[in-house]
C-alpha cells in the first residue's frame, strides 16, 4: 500500500484554488460529476475510446464568459485506450497537473486491478484507499468479515453445495461478460447440479466456477441498497447521513418477474436462467420505524472500518440489503466508495439527502460539498489516502 505520506506530499504540491474533481468515466460518474459542478469545482472524466460520448459529447460541460456551466457537467475529459492506463505515470502526472482530486468508483478499480489501486497510483483519493480491497469478495479481510467483525446480519453462508438446504444464491463471475455476475439459485443440491450443468453448456460459467464462488441464503424481501455519507468534518450534527436508496434493474431478471409463473416455469425448465446484470436503478425509502435500524447499521459498520481498517470509511459508501418477512435487514454487500446505483438521485436529489440539508443533495452533490468545506477548513488531507 502506498503510504499516505506519499499522496500527501503530491497533495501538497497541488493548486488547491484551482481543485479539479476527477473520476473514471463510468458507473457513478455523472452523479459526480453533477455535483461537482454544483458546489463549484471543475470536473475530469478519465474515458476509455469506444465508450467516451457521453463524457466528451453527450453531457460535455459548456462554461459562460463568467465560468459558470449552462449546459452539461464534465469540463475535460482524458480519452485512452484502456481504462487501467490511467495508472501509466504520465498520466497520473497529467492529472496532478491538472489538481485532481479523484473520486474512486468501483470501475476505477474492476478496470484496474485492485493492486495497482493499492500501490501504483499516486493521485489524492478522495475516501478510504484502504478499505476498497474489502470488496474483492472472498479475500481473507472482505465485506463479510468486516461485517462479522461489527456484528452485522448478513445471509448464512453455504459452505458445500451439498449443504443446500433451503433457497441459496450462488455468486459466480460470468465467463464471457467478465466484470458482470453469473449468479443463480438453487434450492436442493440436486437443483444446484442441474442449473450449474445448464449454465456452464451455455457458457454463462465456468467449469470450475466453484472455486471462487459464494454461497448463501438467499434472502426472500425487498432490496435497499441504503447510500449513506460519513463525514470526518461534521462538528455539531449527526456525522453519518442516510441521502438516499436506490434498488436496481437487472437483466434478464426483470423481464423474467413481468412474466406469468406459468411461463417463468417453462423457461427455467428449458434451462433458461435469468441473469443479473445491473442495467438500471430506481429509487425508494423505507417505512420510518425502520430508518433507526438502518442508521444502527451505519453506525457499526463505520466503527468497524475505524477499528479494524484505520483510518475507516470516508465520505460515500452503501450498505447494500435486503429485508425479511420479519423486518429484519440483511446485509449481503458493502460498497466502502460512492454506490453505484446513486445516478438516480443525481441533480434532483434524495428525499432523505434534501430533507437533512433543505436543497438537492445527490452522492456527488455531498462529496463536492465535503470537499469544498474541507478546502475552507483548511483540512482536506482528512479526506485524502
Ligand atoms: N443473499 C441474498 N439474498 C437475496 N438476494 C441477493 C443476495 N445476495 C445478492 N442478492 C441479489 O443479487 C444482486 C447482486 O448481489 P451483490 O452481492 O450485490 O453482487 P455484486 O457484488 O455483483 O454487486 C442483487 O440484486 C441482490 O438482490
Ligand atoms: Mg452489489
Amino acid at each position: 500500500m502506498i503510504d499516505r505520506e506519499t499522496v500527501l506530499a503530491n497533495l501538497e504540491r497541488y493548486d488547491l484554488g484551482k481543485a479539479t474533481v476527477g473520476m473514471v468515466g463510468s458507473h457513478s460518474a455523472l452523479d459526480a460529476c453533477d455535483g461537482a459542478v454544483a458546489e463549484g469545482f471543475r470536473t475530469l472524466a478519465v474515458c476509455q475510446v469506444g465508450r467516451e460520448k457521453t463524457f466528451t459529447h453527450y453531457f460535455k460541460a459548456h462554461r459562460d464568459a463568467s465560468g459558470k456551466v449552462y449546459r452539461g457537467v464534465v469540463d475535460e475529459t482524458m480519452v485512452l485506450d484502456r481504462f487501467a492506463e490511467v495508472m501509466d505515470p504520465k498520466i497520473q502526472k497529467k492529472l496532478m497537473d491538472r489538481n485532481v482530486l479523484f473520486i474512486p468508483n468501483r470501475s476505477f478499480v474492476s478496470y484496474s486491478g485492485i493492486d495497482a489501486v493499492e500501490n501504483d497510483f499516486q493521485v489524492p483519493i478522495v475516501g478510504s484507499r484502504n478499505l476498497l480491497r474489502s470488496e474483492e469478495r472472498g479475500d481473507e479481510r472482505d465485506y463479510y468479515w468486516i461485517l462479522e467483525k461489527a456484528g452485522l446480519p448478513y445471509p448464512r453462508k453455504v459452505e458445500r453445495p451439498e449443504d443446500i438446504d433451503r433457497l441459496t444464491i450462488i455468486k459466480v463471475h460470468h465467463k464471457v461478460k467478465k466484470l458482470e455476475r453469473g449468479f443463480f439459485t438453487a434450492q436442493s443440491h440436486e437443483q444446484f447440479l442441474e442449473k450449474s450443468q445448464d449454465l456452464i453448456r451455455q457458457g454463462v460459467i465456468e467449469k470450475d466456477f466453484l472455486k471462487d464462488a459464494r454461497m448463501e441464503e438467499y434472502i426472500i424481501g425487498p432490496v435497499f441498497n441504503l447510500d449513506f455519507f460519513y463525514s470526518p468534518l461534521e462538528e455539531k450534527g449527526s456525522k453519518i447521513e442516510l441521502l438516499g436508496i436506490d434498488w436496481r434493474f437487472e437483466s434478464s431478471l426483470d423481464g423474467y418477474c413481468r412474466l406469468p409463473g406459468k411461463q417463468q416455469v417453462e423457461l427455467e425448465e428449458d434451462g433458461i436462467l435469468p441473469e443479473y446484470t445491473v442495467c438500471g436503478h430506481n429509487s425508494a425509502t423505507l417505512r420510518e420505524s425502520l430508518l433507526e435500524n438502518a442508521f444502527a447499521l451505519a453506525e457499526k459498520y463505520v466503527s468497524a472500518t475505524q477499528k479494524h481498517y484505520g483510518p475507516g470509511i470516508i465520505g460515500p459508501f452503501c450498505l447494500q440489503t435486503c429485508v425479511d418477512k420479519d423486518l429484519k435487514f440483511h446485509i449481503y454487500d458493502v460498497a466502502p466508495r460512492i454506490g453505484g446505483g446513486t445516478n438516480v438521485h443525481m441533480a434532483v436529489g434524495h428525499p432523505y439527502g434534501n430533507a437533512l440539508w433543505r436543497r438537492e443533495m445527490s452522492t456527488g452533490r455531498r462529496l463536492s460539498m465535503e470537499i469544498r468545506r474541507a478546502l475552507e477548513q483548511e483540512r482536506i488531507e482528512e479526506l485524502i489516502t
